[in-house]
């Protein structure tokens, strides 16, 4: 008896031990096989000081020419249009008596990437490993877009994403642009992530919204560390099946070779310190239909291609600028992700977080300020926006808060 129990013990433990080995084997190969997908070949490597491989792949090596509506698609090298507004270049002389800088990317300390080539932040295997499953990585769960006039409290506490936003709707808009402030908001579960963005939006959040996203954000589980990356963002369905984060799946197509998507952005601003900001503009070339990403002062990123999406193929019907965090409810309270700089709006300058010349593409691809501006928050006890009018710094908004105070538990 003894004996025969004791058989049939080993032979289930061999039996689990080689299915659990299996199963790690067979992750491990997906896992090979998804970096091969993402790190293509590179012509020069540059390592950054915060620890990120850049790796200069040439323009037509790039993920997404392994999709398969763009095997013959030849890369567009700038776009036919560029939109004109009362804030661009020069005239952004007045930054409140030279307060506040604009930022740069932190590998460009040890290096730049040749013409021809873009620079792409070489995803490592333990970058996969943190994502929930190798389907999962590099994309946004649902519930991720705030929806200002049908916030059920019920739905926003089952999502946990909470935002702070001002926006517009109502009209046809072909694209977006603001001046970002730039902070490293602490991230109290690394399950958490904190982000500053401006949502392009075409549909009516369906199963089938389109969105365009850019701007800054702090993830630990995409990213391993606290620091601030510039990202970027699509989909159209709903953060379902398509889409994803920077060039971690196949869609935009990148033709700035100074600028990496997921990199690390400095300076960052401080309490009471030096202010910096970063200027992103999204647009839809009118003549090719495609949308088009700018950051900074003149780089052109990139864009992405009319066909990804179903009515921003035409135009958007919405946009939104402003903060997202996710509350994981850690042990049943509020979480302490900070939005912004973790402070509520009226601190004002140098102490909350900004958006400033917020401006929205009209039909006729001109830069104007959007009209019957909004502004949304589900609980402003733990984040809120503030929205406000200047000559400087036209329409603006502080926005951002602590997340758990006593106000918010
Ligand atoms: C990120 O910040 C959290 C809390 O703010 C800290 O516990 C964690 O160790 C930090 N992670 C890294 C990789 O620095």
């Amino acid at each position: 008896m003894d004996v025969r129990r004791s058989v049939a013990t080993a032979m289930l433990v061999v039996l689990f031990l080689s299915c659990a080995a299996a199963g790690t084997l067979k992750q491990r190969l997906e896992v090979r096989k998804h970096l091969k997908r993402l790190n293509k070949p590179a012509a020069k490597t540059i390592q950054s000081p915060d620890g990120d491989v850049i790796d200069c792949v040439r323009l037509s090596h790039q993920p997404a020419f392994d999709h398969p509506l763009l095997k013959n698609h030849t890369p567009q090298l700038r776009p036919s249009y560029h939109p004109e507004g009362l804030f661009d270049g020069g005239k952004t002389a007045s930054r409140r008596g030279g307060m506040t800088s604009t930022v740069s990317q932190m590998w460009h300390l040890n290096g730049r990437c040749p013409e021809g080539t873009v620079p792409i932040r070489r995803t490592k295997r333990d970058d996969v490993l943190r994502a929930s499953s190798v389907k999962r990585f590099g994309r946004k769960r649902h519930g991720a877009v705030p929806r200002p006039k049908s916030a059920d409290p019920d739905l926003v506490d089952q999502s946990g994403h909470q935002h702070a936003i001002a926006y517009v709707e109502g009209d046809k808009y072909y694209g977006a642009k603001a001046t970002m402030n730039v902070w490293e908001p602490r991230i109290q579960q690394p399950n958490e992530f904190s982000l500053s963005q401006l949502w392009v939006l075409g549909g009516s959040f369906g199963q089938d919204l389109n969105s365009i996203e850019a701007g800054w954000l702090v993830s630990p589980d995409l990213y391993g560390d606290n620091n601030t990356r510039l990202f970027t963002y699509w989909t159209s369905d709903a953060y379902q099946a398509t889409g994803c984060y920077n060039l971690l799946c196949s869609g935009f197509i990148q033709i700035s070779s100074e600028v990496a998507m997921g990199a690390t952005i400095y300076p960052i601003s401080g309490y009471g310190a030096s202010q910096y900001d970063i200027d992103i503009l999204v647009w839809k070339d009118p003549k090719e239909g495609n949308w088009w990403m700018q950051f900074g002062n003149g780089y052109v990123l990139g864009y992405w291609p009319a066909f990804l999406f179903s009515y921003l193929a035409d135009s958007a019907s919405m946009i939104e600028w402003g903060g997202e965090v996710v509350n994981s409810w850690p042990d049943g309270e509020h979480t302490s992700t900070q939005m912004g700089s973790g402070r509520f709006p009226e601190e004002g300058f140098g102490k909350s977080s900004y958006f400033r010349n917020v401006q929205v593409v009209d039909g006729s691809n001109n830069l104007r300020a959007p009209e019957g501006i909004g502004a949304f928050t589900e609980q402003s006890n733990c984040y809120n926006v503030q929205n406000g009018h200047s000559d400087d710094w036209g329409n603006f908004f502080y926005y951002g808060g602590p997340g758990k105070n006593p106000n918010c538990q």
